[in-house]
């Protein structure tokens, strides 16, 4: 049995993360520390506030002193670390709290478990595994192979400079202190409870309220897509299987260009109100809900500065030490999470309703 403390749970991801754990592993006790920003969402937690292995804190993974009471008071003994600022397009707008989140809390994460776990001793076995992105091996060309775990560090944007120096300090804290750590290195995550400033959850509220979708540049940037369900499995696999020290790329083998995957939401969408007439009366101002394609919303707009044009991962190392291997396509993944959105209107309607709304009138408009 493990007792772990999830680290940005009621975020996108982690709060994914939570729902598999809990599903697969009922035995586990959990505690999520959230500091609820704009990001976190206790709502994405509702459907398993009430079980008695997760208990929620609101806290600061900066709050070293915090975090080392956790790890005792719990015998907590896995950390799966998500907590961090993660949206590029803020980093280029204000780096600040990418630095104090990403990399200062990480450090105050790996601080924390270094008192309790190596200087007190406190449980038998540990593990801190960190959650980072593909983003730190930069951009590739058309033609160049997949990120590997070897692929050099060539951050292009403060996230993921960010990330980038959490991955060095988990590594330091490895070689130097013997914590025993994994990293794992993802692509673009979407499905449930994603919140819409990304690109898919964006466009799918956008063409919900008969709003433009915006494509930075040409559209013409690549993206790795991975449906949530499956780095969670991932994840799971690094944990169960994965050894200390180690750094695995988990990916969904999807590349996809912007422009085509905008244009697959927008086909969904057409279907979609071809075959319910409900859906009409529940979002009129959707082009679809008068017949009209959705694509006539596409819009191209002035690219994000340092835009990185293509991303894609190479995960051959997890399918073969941990067994890893997506099981959702991007068209299965696209359907359900579009399907999902349709769902739960009361979700996005509450999240849009607070600060996200103030920062896109804010930096958008
Ligand atoms: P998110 O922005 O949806 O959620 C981040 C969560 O962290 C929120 O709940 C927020 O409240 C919490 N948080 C932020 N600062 C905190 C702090 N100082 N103390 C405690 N909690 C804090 O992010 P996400 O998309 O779920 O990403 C989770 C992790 O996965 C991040 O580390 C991110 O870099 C990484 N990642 C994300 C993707 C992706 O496609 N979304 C891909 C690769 C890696
Ligand atoms: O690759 C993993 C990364 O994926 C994670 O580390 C980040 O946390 C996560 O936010 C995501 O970063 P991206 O910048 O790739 O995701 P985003 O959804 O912001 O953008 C996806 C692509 O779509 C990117 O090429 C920019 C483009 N885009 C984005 C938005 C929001 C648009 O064209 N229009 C938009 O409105």
């Amino acid at each position: 049995m493990r007792s772990l403390l999830i680290t940005g749970g009621a975020g996108f991801i982690g709060a994914n993360f939570v729902h598999h754990w809990l599903a697969q592993h009922p035995d586990d006790r959990l505690v999520v520390l959230d500091a609820l920003t704009y990001a976190g969402n206790l709502a994405n937690l509702e459907a398993v506030r009430a079980r008695p292995a997760l208990r929620f804190v609101r806290g600061d993974i900066r709050d070293t002193g915090l975090v080392e009471r956790l790890l005792r008071e719990a015998r907590i003994d896995t950390i799966v670390h998500f907590a961090a600022e993660s949206h590029v397009d803020r980093s280029i707008h204000g780096p600040d709290a990418f630095i104090e989140t990403n990399v200062q809390g990480t450090h105050s994460m790996l601080k924390a478990a270094r008192t309790v776990w190596l200087e007190e001793r406190t449980v038998p076995r540990h593990r801190f595994h960190h959650v980072s992105t593909d983003e730190v091996y930069g951009s590739l060309g058309p033609k160049d192979p997949a990120f590997t775990e070897c692929t050099p560090y060539a951050p292009n944007s403060p996230y993921s400079a960010s990330k980038a120096a959490s991955d060095h300090l988990v590594r330091a804290y490895h070689h130097t202190y013997g914590l025993a750590t994994t990293t794992s290195n993802c692509s673009n995550n979407y499905g449930p409870y994603h919140f819409p400033e990304k690109l898919i959850p964006l466009a799918i509220v956008n063409l919900l309220h008969g709003r433009e979708l915006p494509i930075y540049g040409d559209g013409r940037n690549v993206r790795d897509w991975l449906h949530v369900s499956d780095h969670c499995r991932g994840i799971d696999r690094v944990l169960e299987r994965g050894a200390p020290g180690e750094v695995y790329n988990i990916g969904g083998g999807a590349e996809c260009q912007n422009v085509t995957l905008i244009e697959t939401l927008c086909a969904l969408a057409d279907a979609a109100f071809e075959q319910r007439n409900d859906l009409a009366r529940q979002f009129p101002d959707a082009p679809a809900a008068r017949g009209e394609k959705s694509a006539s919303l596409i819009r191209f707009v002035k690219d994000r500065p340092g835009h990185d044009r293509r991303y894609a991962i190479d995960c051959a190392k997890a399918e073969r030490e941990l067994g890893y291997r997506a099981e959702v396509t991007l068209e299965q993944g696209l359907r359900a999470t579009f399907q999902w959105y349709l769902a739960n209107e009361w979700w996005w309607r509450a999240v849009m309703d607070g600060s996200y709304q103030h920062w896109i009138e804010t930096h958008y408009r």
